[in-house]
């Protein structure tokens, strides 16, 4: 087995390293004066103890950061280059780090090394610096009105921006959220998940690295309910929080926004329809399917996890289907060999094998997995990639977030039962078509209520392109020149020429 030994992995000096929060520039103590374990999901054991921000953290955080905004140089004295300058050298600093936050991100995670080394890593990097591009692009308008006035408008900043984010893609998320906050000139306070705390920790050792000034950019690490999260999303000096997670925790920020009204934006789960016609090259949508849901252990908001498949092509598919599946390779994210590691948390493991009960009790046919693997693999929070068949799009397993590697197959007879089925859910923020019938294709995207519509596609993303979602997937699009409206304010100036 390829696999590193812990002591020659390249993060292990960081792992070392008491883990505080970054608050004004300066590394501290929390003044809970607590910690919680991140541990890794291969094995069960502690990684690190990371500090549990409380609230007097958050309070000081915001403090920071509301200084750095209306004091500091960031808006004051640095130009738009220059504020830009600081992103791509984060950008650059990530690449040059690649390795060993790869490393940290697959031991905090979960997920195989090559998608860390060459999925995660590059597109945060790719992130940082589509961002800091758009820092020098930011303009407002000029209006004619009439003669008597002089109109215009100025794109500012929105101000101090909390940034809570989930743990199936950390540094990802990271700077999803950093890249357009920073670009548009707000100071921020970012809170990892508390499963997967320490790529964040090792961005923000590079963030003073590459010359942001203090307060800029704040990392408090602590947990959701009642704890750091909580207390960042209620603070009545935060303008803005920019939440990726859970629908129920989705509906938590909202209300905690009504304090001072703070803005809101929200990047759901979600439940994407999968749909593959008879007419559509089925080796590529089989591999398709699998991607759809087995990508990052299932973990992943837009997965395909219903699989509506035309019954003249129904067996075929899932003979190819199951042959490959049983060939995937499962195992601790750091073997290079490894395709589906293990979950992100026993929690999480918990939940998955418990809605496999679920369909079970149902009446959904398991085609495979549905377990967590015995022997070498027991310590570790792995389930074995999932195929349910004969499943119906009413089953508690189509309609609720399983965010694990189960796949729900549900079979159709025409194009007009599956977009009906297709749009039978909550949620709408991703969905996929396989068909060679151009037509067909672009009608079903017009009718897919979903924020991202892929043909004859799966999982594609660009930093050019709008993410987010439809109904309970959530409301704001991130990606692409859109994030720059979240974080951004427009201002109507009249100047009195009479
Ligand atoms: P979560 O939504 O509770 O956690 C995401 C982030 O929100 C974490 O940083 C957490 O500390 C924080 N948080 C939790 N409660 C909070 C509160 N009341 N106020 C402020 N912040 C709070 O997600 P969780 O519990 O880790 O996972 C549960 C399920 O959520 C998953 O099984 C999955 O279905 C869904 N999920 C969806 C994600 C997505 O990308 N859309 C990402 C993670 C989870
Ligand atoms: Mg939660």
């Amino acid at each position: 087995m390829s696999l590193v030994k812990e002591k020659d992995l390249l993060c292990q000096q960081f792992l070392a390293k008491p883990k505080k929060l970054l608050i004004d520039g300066k590394w501290v103590e929390p003044e809970t004066g607590k910690t919680f374990d991140t541990l890794n999901p291969a094995t069960g054991e502690v990684l690190a103890k990371v500090s549990e921000g409380g609230k007097a953290d958050v309070d000081k955080a915001v403090k920071a950061a509301r200084k750095a905004f209306e004091q500091g140089p960031w808006r004051n004295k640095m130009s738009a280059a220059e504020r830009a300058r600081c992103l791509y050298k984060l950008a650059d600093l990530v690449e040059q780090k690649a390795d060993e936050l790869a490393q940290l991100e697959t031991l905090d995670n979960g997920k195989p090394i090559k998608e860390s080394r060459y999925f995660d890593v590059p597109a945060v990097a790719e992130t940082l610096r589509y961002y800091a591009g758009w820092a020098t692009k930011l303009e407002g308008e000029t209006i004619n009105v009439n003669n008597s006035f002089f109109t215009y408008t100025l794109r500012e900043p929105v101000g101090v921006v909390g940034q809570i984010i989930p743990w199936n893609f950390p540094m990802l998320m990271a700077a999803w959220k950093l890249g357009p906050a920073l670009a548009c000139g707000n100071t921020v306070i970012l809170k990892p998940a508390e499963q997967t705390p320490l790529s964040a920790l090792y961005l923000g050792e590079l963030t003073l690295e590459a010359g942001f000034p203090e307060g800029v950019v704040n990392i408090v690490t602590g947990l959701g309910p009642n704890s750091a999260g909580e207390f960042l999303a209620n603070h009545m000096d935060v303008d803005k929080v920019a939440f990726t997670g859970e629908d129920k925790t989705g509906r938590e920020i909202v209300k905690a926004s009504l304090g001072n009204l703070k803005r809101v934006s929200l990047e759901l789960g979600g439940k994407a329809p999968n749909i593959v016609f008879a007419d559509a090259d089925i080796d590529a949508a089989v591999k398709g399917a699998i991607t759809g849901i087995f990508f990052n252990q299932g973990q992943v908001c837009c997965a395909g996890s219903r699989l509506f498949l035309e019954k003249s092509v129904h067996d075929q598919f899932m003979t190819k289907l199951t042959e490959r599946v049983g060939k995937m390779r499962q195992g601790p994210g750091l073997d290079e060999n490894t395709q589906i590691g293990p979950q992100v948390s026993k929690e999480q493991q918990e939940r998955v094998l418990n809605y496999v009960g679920i369909a079970q009790k149902e009446g959904a046919k398991l085609v495979c997995g549905g377990a967590a693997p015995k022997g070498d693999l027991e310590k570790g929070y792995y389930v074995k990639p999932t195929i349910f068949e004969g499943v119906n799009n009413d089953m508690r397993i189509a309609q609720e977030e399983v965010f694990g590697p189960v796949l729900a197959v549900i079979p159709f007879t025409s194009v007009e039962e599956v977009a009906e089925q297709a749009n039978k859910t909550t949620f709408g923020l991703s969905g996929a078509v396989w068909t060679r019938d151009i037509k067909k294709a672009h009608k079903l995207a017009a009718h897919i209520k979903a924020g991202t519509i892929w043909v004859n596609c799966f999982n594609v993303l660009n930093t050019a392109v709008p993410f987010g979602g439809y109904k309970m997937s959530g409301y704001g699009r991130e990606l692409g020149k859109h994030s720059i409206e979240l974080y951004t304010n427009i201002k109507s100036v009249w100047v009195n020429l009479d």
